[in-house]
């Protein structure tokens, strides 16, 4: 494989449309109070070490670690260049299929560039097209052909792309560029037949998250795409962070003493504007079909799916139990301010609280709880804080495996794919206890303002609400808030 790399900031969506939160880079993430830029917790003499991916600690910084180096860990060796081998699968792909086609058809394909069709390229697709340039201008892959309802202006292509094919026709489109990858970035509930028409074709696929909108379609969807041998690669980003092996391995190495619970914490905020964007946004059903565009199973799904991975309990059956709280603030469907508590099959409690009502958004983070301190994972910036019982804090920096970089390196190297649909089996439980809940109870109007300049609601308290969630592992209705509707579990046997 390649070197660490990551594609473009992701936040790309969340600017577009008219959200504010605190932006990919720069600033030091917030550790419990949100509000602050340095937390309390995080002292001056704070020294920050890069992962050895990104590069070497500055030679300037003395050891910061008293003794125990951050290397002296199992978690900061490269994994990714242990020469792990593929789970299998892709090799029976295309590249090898008797019908493969691929390279005598396009004529213009440079020798070893992958070819890719993007559908979906607008909205969120638009931070793929700027990564396939990335890609397409390190020789890695070519922009074959986009696929939207109504083709892109030259002006929505970003330049150096060329002006691949365009279609409304997903499997023509396929069919005529004899693309090798498939990136599906559309809304959730076409994501199984997309999927199911690539892989039919012998085309690999990137597919956004969330998979699907149910369990039952995430199963057509799964069970689909590995009859035909295809590799399939799920859009969660954060699991591409080498900082999870790394949080991983310094758990397994008693780091924080013994595991006591998982949280996870997301305040973020989206204007009006977001729900009116799509006629399928801030919905759990349209045209009869599920929907499910939560807070939890759509923007802050990473958080959810991040925190069952530093559990390591990701599979469906890793998950026992389910209890969930929906809210919203938003005259919509979904919700938007919720939380969720997991029982797992290792015992250990996963929370996870979110909202997009923040009055002052942030950086969403998990929390690894130990009985001799914690580690807490800022995933969109690749962040770790690491806080020990005796020790002063330590802050490393991760890189990250961009994850379409990853399925075209398991195409053609055979490189260990990162994010395989069974990986996101746990995580799909959780959809569907969000589906089979109760329609999200509205907030009472005493509970939320409007935010004129913003056009946006917010919930006031809920900055703490959702923090202190992720701290007690507690739902917000036994944190005591007075608009929390009593506790609804909702039992998920797998
Ligand atoms: N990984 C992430 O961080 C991340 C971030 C945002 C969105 N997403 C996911 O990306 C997907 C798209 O989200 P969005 O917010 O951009 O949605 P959107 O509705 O804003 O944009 C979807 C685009 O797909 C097009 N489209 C719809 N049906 C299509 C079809 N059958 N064939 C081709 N194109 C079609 C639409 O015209 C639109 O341009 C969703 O699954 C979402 O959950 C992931």
């Amino acid at each position: 494989m390649r070197g660490a790399s990551r594609g473009p900031c992701p936040p790309d969506e969340e600017r577009r449309q008219g959200v504010r939160d605190a932006g990919c880079g720069g600033h030091r993430p917030g550790a419990v109070s949100r509000r602050r830029r340095r937390p309390p917790l995080l002292p001056r003499r704070l020294h920050r070490v890069r992962d050895p991916r990104r590069g070497q600690r500055p030679p300037h910084l003395p050891s910061p670690h008293g003794g125990r180096r951050p290397d002296a860990y199992p978690a900061h060796k490269d994994r990714q260049r242990r020469g792990v081998r593929p789970r299998g699968g892709a090799r029976r792909g295309r590249r090898e299929d008797a019908m493969n086609t691929v390279d005598t058809m396009n004529t213009d394909n440079t020798p070893g560039t992958v070819d890719i069709v993007l559908a979906g390229a607008r909205g969120h697709g638009h931070w793929h097209l700027e990564n396939i340039r990335r890609l397409q201008d390190k020789g890695i892959v070519r922009l074959a052909g986009i696929c939207e309802l109504t083709p892109l202006t030259g002006d929505e292509i970003p330049e150096g792309l060329g002006t691949p094919e365009q279609s409304a026709d997903f499997g023509a489109l396929l069919d005529s560029t004899g693309a090798r990858i498939a990136v599906i970035c559309t809304p959730i509930p076409t994501h199984t037949d997309l999927a199911l028409q690539a892989a039919r074709r012998g085309v690999h696929i990137l597919l956004e998250k969330p998979p699907a909108p149910s369990y039952a379609e995430f199963r057509r969807m799964a069970d689909g795409v590995a009859a035909t041998g295809v590799a399939c690669q799920i859009g969660f980003q954060s699991l591409g962070s080498h900082a999870v092996p790394a949080i991983r391995e310094l758990v397994e190495e008693g780091a924080i003493g013994e595991v006591t619970g998982i949280g996870g914490a997301g305040a973020w905020a989206r204007a009006e504007a977001y729900y009116r964007r799509a006629p399928w946004a801030g919905k759990r059903r349209m045209n009869g079909v599920d929907v499910i565009d939560g807070v939890l199973t759509n923007p802050l799904a990473h958080a959810v799916a991040t925190a069952l991975a530093l559990n390591g309990t990701t599979r469906a059956e890793h998950v026992t139990r389910i209890e969930t709280e929906l809210q919203r603030a938003n005259d919509i469907e979904s919700d938007d301010t919720s939380c969720v508590r997991l029982t797992t099959a290792n015992g250990i409690p996963v929370v996870v609280a979110a909202t997009l009502c923040a009055e002052d958004p942030d950086e969403p983070y998990v929390v690894v709880h130990g009985s001799h301190g914690r580690i807490t994972y800022w995933y969109k910036q690749d962040r770790v804080l690491l806080q020990q019982a005796g020790h002063g804090p330590e802050e490393y920096e991760y890189g990250r495996t961009d994850l379409l970089e990853n399925l075209v390196d398991h195409v053609t190297d055979g490189d260990e794919l990162l994010v395989v649909p069974e990986v996101t089996g746990a995580f799909m439980k959780v959809v569907e206890a969000i589906r089979l809940a109760p329609d999200p109870a509205p907030l009472p109007a005493t509970a939320w303002r409007l935010l004129p300049d913003e056009e946006r609601r917010v919930v006031p308290g809920i900055d703490g609400l959702v923090a202190a969630a992720a701290d007690n592992l507690a739902l917000y209705s036994e944190l005591g808030a007075d608009w929390a509707r009593p506790h609804v579990a909702n039992e998920v046997s797998t």
